[in-house]
């Protein structure tokens, strides 16, 4: 019952009008219902005979499913080395529509964090405003939050999104948006509009963090790691590593990648995309060679291939636990003393957070 007052909450935001909310909740029931005896016999089967096969590809999506979309285009629409296709990425394409944060013109932090969010997604953008995109000075360092948008897809609402989008930025000044359309199959464009607006706008900035709009942060804990000595002020990136992991060549698959967009039965090692830091050296370096990296849209193999060709090794955390995948309850010691989580909801970051700041056990 809550997700659906949350939904119907969201719907009122979006449409402005109320639509009646009782009748739609028991039509969707009985559709829910109906769906899910059909569905019974076929997924129980499936169940017994694929117990393996089925949690892997759960927990797979669990860790997609943050943002999911339709099949990728660019992928197959043209050969390898097409100049075309390799440019699909090139920030250079693409042109910034709302670009009026003071951060690296007048405000100049120790440490960046930069949140690619969904432009409707102003709930979450909420959440980080009123925790950790609030903590501005740690350790006697400044440290600042922007998002970053692509545009909404077309759809009968787009004008009622952008014009929702470009107020919250009156209001706060902390949007970028670029011109591409915003999906999950765009990431890697996502991702390489980010390293260029960073590369060219905050080149003196010693650190940097693309975090996604649905993680806690302990920004204290990130900071302590940042200034121990020994942590390198170039050629640095860290995070969660993820060692070799199979590409998905099963063409329905979600996460599909052809042996046309790149060829190794494995990915290299590389970060979880979820929240990763570097030093601001590093934009540039994986801008140039992303100009010869043929582009797919897992976008933080993507990374990791544009990093193997650079021939730069990431930078294990300090700990392990440090970047932490999935935290469905909460855990004050966990929290305490890691750097970040994947949660569920943003207001879930708001209780854990304001936990974390009331008593805790000794941990
Ligand atoms: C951020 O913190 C300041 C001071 O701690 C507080 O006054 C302000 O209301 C906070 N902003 C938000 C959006 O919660
Ligand atoms: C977007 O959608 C509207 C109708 O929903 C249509 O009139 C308009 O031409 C579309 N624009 C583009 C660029 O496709
Ligand atoms: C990705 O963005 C480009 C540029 O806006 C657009 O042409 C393309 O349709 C988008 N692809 C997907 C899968 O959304």
């Amino acid at each position: 019952m809550k997700g659906a007052s949350a939904a119907r909450n969201l719907i009122y935001k979006v449409l402005g009008t109320p639509i009646n909310p009782r009748r739609d909740f028991l039509k969707t029931t009985f559709k829910c219902l109906l769906l899910l005896s059909l569905l019974t016999i076929p997924i129980s089967l499936l169940l017994n005979k694929h117990t393996a096969l089925f949690s892997s590809i759960l927990s797979r999506y669990q860790m997609y499913k943050r943002s999911a979309d339709g099949p990728a285009k660019f992928q197959k629409a043209l050969p390898r080395n097409d100049p075309l296709r390799l440019s699909m990425i090139y920030p250079g394409n693409y042109h910034f529509i709302l670009d009026d944060t003071e951060l690296c013109r007048s405000i100049h932090p120790y440490l960046v964090l930069i949140v690619p969010v969904a432009p409707g997604n102003w709930i979450a953008r909420d959440a980080i405003r009123r925790t950790w995109g609030n903590e501005t000075l740690i350790q006697g360092e400044l440290i600042q939050t922007v998002f970053l948008l692509g545009v909404p897809k077309n759809s009968s609402n787009i004008k009622v999104l952008q014009r929702k989008v470009r107020t919250e930025n009156r209001l706060y000044h902390d949007l970028i948006q670029s011109d591409f359309i915003d999906s999950y199959h765009n990431l890697t464009i996502k991702t390489m509009v980010m390293m260029d607006w960073l590369a060219s706008r905050c080149p003196k900035v010693p650190y940097a963090m693309k975090i996604d709009s649905d993680m806690f942060l302990n920004v204290e804990n990130l900071v302590s790691m940042l200034k121990t000595p020994g942590t390198p002020t170039t050629i640095y990136m860290t995070g969660r590593l993820k060692y070799e992991s199979p590409v998905v060549r099963e063409k329905n698959s979600q996460w599909y990648v052809s042996e046309d967009s790149y060829r190794e039965n494995k990915f290299p090692t590389h970060l979880v995309g979820m929240g990763y830091v570097f030093s601001l050296d590093m934009p540039r370096r994986l801008m140039e060679i992303s100009k010869r990296v043929t582009p797919f849209y897992v976008e933080d193999a993507y990374i990791g291939v544009c990093m193997k060709t650079l021939g730069i090794d990431f930078t294990p955390p300090p700990e392990r636990f440090h970047f932490r995948l999935y935290m469905y309850e909460f855990d004050y010691c966990h929290l305490a003393k890691s750097i970040c989580a994947i949660l569920q909801t943003p207001d879930q970051l708001i209780n854990y957070w304001t936990s974390l700041k009331g008593p805790g056990p000794a941990c």
